[in-house]
């Protein structure tokens, strides 16, 4: 696949098959991430794979919960356009994807949001590269619970910055509408 084709293929999937993503093949996906720029060169991402379903499912109900927890002690924030999503049962932030990969960095690392987006966006190029299906859950990163965070093998002084899930993807869909690029200015030496 060349680049152009592969910024096209890389979408955000949300239907997957039910089928494993052998544990190899996240090895290599995580090799390439490494490449990733990285403020200082600091490559500060560490990664917790969740192959398991009971795992996800319990991750996207304690997300749900903690998530209409702060919608309702701040009603206003943005947060509450999901309030009904979020209260259905049925509804798993992570979409049963087989494969959930959270990318996580310092609590007090300045450049961490830069970072992990940075190595989310390689994790998802290599993964469309290989005929995987992706998408960040913004969701997925409210787990705050200090015992679950443990069990993942998150040490206290990290915190979840990019959730990913990963799988096979039921279908690509083409590409969503994008404007054109907003150049505010071109300043020539003319
Ligand atoms: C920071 C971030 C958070 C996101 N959170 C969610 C999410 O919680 N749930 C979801 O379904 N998609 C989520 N997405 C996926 C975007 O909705 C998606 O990338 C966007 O609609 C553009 O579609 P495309 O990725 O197919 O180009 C998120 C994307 C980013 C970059």
């Amino acid at each position: 696949m060349d680049f152009e084709e592969l910024i096209k293929r890389r979408r955000a999937i949300r239907d997957y098959l039910p089928k494993e993503v052998p544990l190899s093949i996240i090895h290599d996906i995580l090799d390439d991430t490494r490449f990733a720029p990285s403020a200082r060169n600091g490559q500060p991402c560490k990664f917790v794979i969740v192959r398991d379903k009971t795992w996800i499912s319990r991750l996207s109900k304690e997300s749900k919960a903690s998530l209409l927890k702060k919608i309702k002690e701040n009603p206003t924030s943005p947060l509450a356009t999901y309030a009904s999503i979020l209260s259905d049962d049925g509804f798993n932030v992570f979409y049963n994807a087989p494969c959930l990969i959270l990318i996580c960095v310092p609590k007090d690392l300045a450049s961490g949001d830069y970072d992990s987006a940075l190595a989310a966006a390689y994790l998802m190029f290599s993964a469309a590269n290989r005929g995987l299906g992706t998408c960040w859950i913004g969701l997925g990163s409210h787990l705050e619970n200090p015992d679950t965070l443990k069990d993942l093998g998150i040490p206290s002084d990290h915190r979840i910055a990019a959730p990913i899930i990963l799988g096979y993807p039921k279908e690509i869909p083409p590409a969503s509408d994008r404007h054109d690029p907003i150049i505010l200015n071109i300043l020539d030496s003319r």
